[in-house]
Order: structure tokens, then C-alpha cells, then sequence
């Protein structure tokens, strides 16, 4: 059976639950109601509610991920999510670390081997990395909010697809909403040209501050700190962009 307030967020955002009209009662709970989709503009706007969402029936998702209004709430339909292929070959699934209240998000790619074993993203060599760019500007992980575009690794690291992209997208959006900070360090292309509803290089993306479609939230873009280790003489660029953060936070 529906909750009170699982039925009231249904019915916030027009979704009326399918009933078998017959004796069904059984399992009718588990019937899939359609996924809420991205309006065709950008892949993440934490203005853009579910209630202004429009919703397609292309594809569906179960019903604990669509009230996401709390961290609870968040953290729970992450786990239990089944929307894409992505979840069924995955350890684990990957919401995010960090400081709820930070000023700092830091949005990056997806899960790889050593986060998937372990739950939390950045942990592996890219992460090392990662913390030393912050600590080159007084800031230590701790004090940041770090997640990924999307939450389960993709096989052999590969990019992640559009639609498992889309489908990640209510969970960072809502994530977004929660933290509202003060600006966004978008770490590598998967992540900037989700954000930003962009296929331009990240070479040209790192010289200009965005925002993201549809709030105020300032965009840092930043290369991937993998490609940082395979591509040391661009640490000098990496560490304008760290200044030009720092300027941003204002610190
Ligand atoms: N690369 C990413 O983009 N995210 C991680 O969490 C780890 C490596």
C-alpha cells in the first residue's frame, strides 16, 4: 500500500497510481509509475521541480524515488533505485560525501573501481588528487559536498549513456536543491557537459564561469583530475581554476 504522503507526492506531480481494476490487490503497490523526466533543456536545474517536470511513459522507475525532499529521502531512492543498467552490475551505489550545509559542491563523473568497492566517491588516485587541489586553496574534503553524475559505476568505466545520465539526473537535481551552494566545481567532461548542456571541449569550458541552467549557482569548471595524472603540464591551468574557485567562495 501507498503512504499518505507517498500518495501526496503522486498526486503533486499529477501522477495518478495505475490499479488493476479487478482482485489484484497483491503486488499492486509494485506496479511502475511513469519516470519523471528532465524538461528538454537542462539535464540538471534544481529550480526545476518534479511538479514542473514533465513526465514521459517511455520508461518507468519505482516509486520511492520520486519525493525526494530530504536527505533521507534522497539517500534511501539512490539505494534502492533500478532505473537504469548501471544499478544491476554495481557493488554499490554512490550518493555522495560530505558537508550537507557546504558552500563548495564538487560534481564529478561516476563511481570507479575503488568507489564502488567502497562506497564513496573520490577515493581512489583521482581522489588523492582532488584533495591536494583543494588543500592548495585552504579548503580539506571535509568541508565539501562531493558526488558524481551518476551514482553506479559504469562497466570498465566507460561513459555513461544519456538515459542512465537522465535517469541520475532527478537524484542530482535533488541533491543540488538540498545543499544550494555557493558555487559548483564540475570536475571533468562527463560532468560539464551534463551540467551545462554542452559538447564543447573542457579546454574551452575552463575559461568561462557558467551557471547552472535555470539558478544562480555558478559553474567552475575543471579538468578531470585522471586526466591530470596522465597529463601532468596541464596542473598549471588546474591551478588557475583553483584560484579562480577560491575567488568565487569568497575566501
Ligand atoms: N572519477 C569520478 O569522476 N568520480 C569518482 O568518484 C571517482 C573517479
Amino acid at each position: 500500500m501507498l503512504t499518505a504522503r507517498q500518495q501526496h507526492c503522486l498526486n503533486g506531480i499529477g501522477i495518478r497510481r495505475w490499479v488493476v481494476r479487478a482482485s489484484a490487490p497483491t503486488g499492486a503497490e509494485d506496479i511502475p509509475v511513469p519516470v519523471i523526466q528532465d524538461s528538454p533543456s537542462p539535464v540538471v536545474s534544481p529550480t526545476t521541480t518534479p511538479k514542473e517536470a514533465s513526465i514521459s511513459t517511455a520508461s518507468v522507475v519505482t516509486r520511492a524515488e520520486i519525493c525526494l525532499d530530504s536527505w533521507e529521502d534522497i539517500t534511501r531512492s539512490i539505494h534502492q533505485c533500478e532505473s537504469c543498467a548501471l544499478a544491476k552490475n554495481c557493488t554499490q551505489k554512490v550518493p555522495g560525501v560530505g558537508n550537507q550545509q557546504a558552500d563548495l559542491m564538487i560534481i564529478g563523473e561516476g563511481p570507479g573501481h575503488d568507489e564502488d568497492i567502497k562506497g564513496e566517491p573520490f577515493v581512489g588516485r583521482s581522489g588523492q588528487l582532488l584533495d591536494k587541489m583543494l588543500q592548495a586553496i585552504g579548503i580539506s574534503r571535509s568541508q565539501v559536498f562531493i558526488t558524481n553524475i551518476v551514482k553506479c559505476r559504469p562497466p570498465n568505466n566507460r561513459d555513461p549513456h544519456r538515459d542512465e545520465v537522465q535517469a541520475c539526473s532527478t537524484f542530482l537535481r535533488a541533491q543540488i536543491k538540498q545543499i544550494d551552494p555557493k558555487v559548483i566545481l564540475s570536475v571533468g567532461r562527463i560532468s560539464a557537459h551534463s551540467l551545462l548542456q554542452s559538447t564543447s571541449p573542457v579546454g574551452k569550458l575552463i575559461q568561462d564561469i557558467h551557471q547552472l541552467p535555470e539558478s544562480d549557482i555558478p559553474i567552475k569548471v575543471t579538468y578531470h583530475p585522471a586526466y591530470l595524472l596522465r597529463n601532468p603540464s596541464a596542473k598549471s591551468i588546474t591551478w588557475q581554476d583553483m584560484k579562480t574557485l577560491h575567488r568565487i567562495l569568497g575566501k
